[in-house]
């Protein structure tokens, strides 16, 4: 394909990866990697882990040390591993297994949802914008709008009614983090929910598949970004992929079992006024298994321009650092062209 394909007609990587005789990628795959960036795993160096159930029914010493962890893990990472949130193990092995299932349907099936604006309710399709692409990613995806309405594809049967039930729970789990985090900058719990109208908060399902690939090391998932919204709850089958940078290196992580893995984005980099930087992460890929990935994205409402936190501005030494933008339009700009680590994220000096 040349980078004016039509990306519905493009091949997905699923049924490429098939081939039976792929014994290396079309050149059009081949991603080139900054050399100089080296890997650890998170043996090395360890993730933070936050205890949901401390923030939501601990003493109030074990939720004000939660608050504490938040802000560390904001602040040194971005990015951090969440226990004991309460979302069955369950509904989180059945919405992987269900995904399977989706990516299972046949290609006429799938076609119906081949959407093409970033803000279509429902969107199936491959690499991450294949019209400005001239490098593509190993990688098949469906992206879904839940909230404030909820949209989902009709098949296959049973999925649109477990995935409501998912988004409903995760996005408890999200706006409970957002608490916590909000008081981890310094203001009351709820000033996020309210200046930000988390009640109509933008809510998207974002679903991964990367099959094996003959040659991973030439190859890229998702190429190093970071996220457009407030925070990112990820779940994945039992293959590896996700890395994080921190400290100029990207770490490998391994979730704890029935974790959320969680990553902190672009508007929340903007409402903390630099003082929490968005992560910048990628997916890897591998040459023997599929690995799967279920990505939930939180923002707030789109008709949202964010501003920083009152408490965090002083006209003197704190003005604001970024160039305000409506949350819409910002989301259209980094899902309308290609995925480059942060580059819409525009400061003011
Ligand atoms: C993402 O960044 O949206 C997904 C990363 C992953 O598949 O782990
Ligand atoms: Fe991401």
């Amino acid at each position: 394909p040349t980078s004016d394909v039509q990306p519905s007609k493009m091949t997905s990587i699923k049924t490429l990866a098939k081939s039976p005789d792929l014994k290396t990628i079309p050149s059009n795959y081949a991603y080139s990697t900054n050399p100089d960036e080296t890997t650890a795993s998170d043996q090395e160096v360890s993730v933070p882990i936050i205890d949901f159930s401390l923030l939501t029914s601990g003493t109030p010493e074990q939720r004000s040390k939660a608050i504490q962890d938040l802000n560390k893990a904001c602040q040194d990472w971005g990015f951090f591993m969440v226990v004991n949130h309460g979302v069955p193990e369950a509904l989180m092995k059945a919405m992987i297994n269900a995904s399977d299932e989706f990516f299972n349907l046949s290609k006429e099936e799938k076609q119906e949802f081949a959407g093409k604006y970033v803000l279509d309710p429902i969107r199936c399709g491959t690499s991450f914008n294949p019209s400005k692409e001239k490098v593509f990613f190993w990688r098949d995806f469906l992206k879904v709008i839940v909230h404030p309405e909820f949209h989902f594809p009709n098949k296959p049967i049973g999925f649109s009614e477990l995935s409501s039930e998912y988004c409903k729970r995760t996005r408890k789990v999200a706006r409970e983090l957002l608490k916590g985090i909000s008081e981890s900058l310094g203001v009351d719990n709820n000033y996020m929910e309210k200046t930000l109208n988390l009640d109509s908060g933008l809510q998207i399902f974002i679903l991964n598949l990367y099959p094996p690939c003959p040659q991973p090391e030439l190859a890229m998932g998702l190429p190093p970004h970071s996220d457009h919204g407030l925070l990112t709850l990820l779940i994945q089958n039992e293959v590896p992929g996700l890395q994080v940078q921190h400290n100029g290196k990207w770490v490998t992580v391994n979730p704890l079992p029935n974790s959320f893995l969680v990553n902190t984005a672009d508007h929340l980099e903007i409402f903390s006024n630099g003082k929490y930087k968005s992560v910048v992460h990628r997916a890897v890929v591998n040459n023997r298994l599929t690995r799967m990935s279920l990505a939930m994205a939180h923002g707030p409402s789109l008709e949202t321009t964010v501003s920083p936190a009152s408490n965090l501005l002083d006209s003197e030494n704190n003005p604001p650092a970024y160039i305000p933008m409506k949350y819409k339009q910002y989301l259209e700009l980094q899902q309308g062209n290609q995925l480059d680590r942060k580059s819409c994220l525009g400061r003011v000096r």
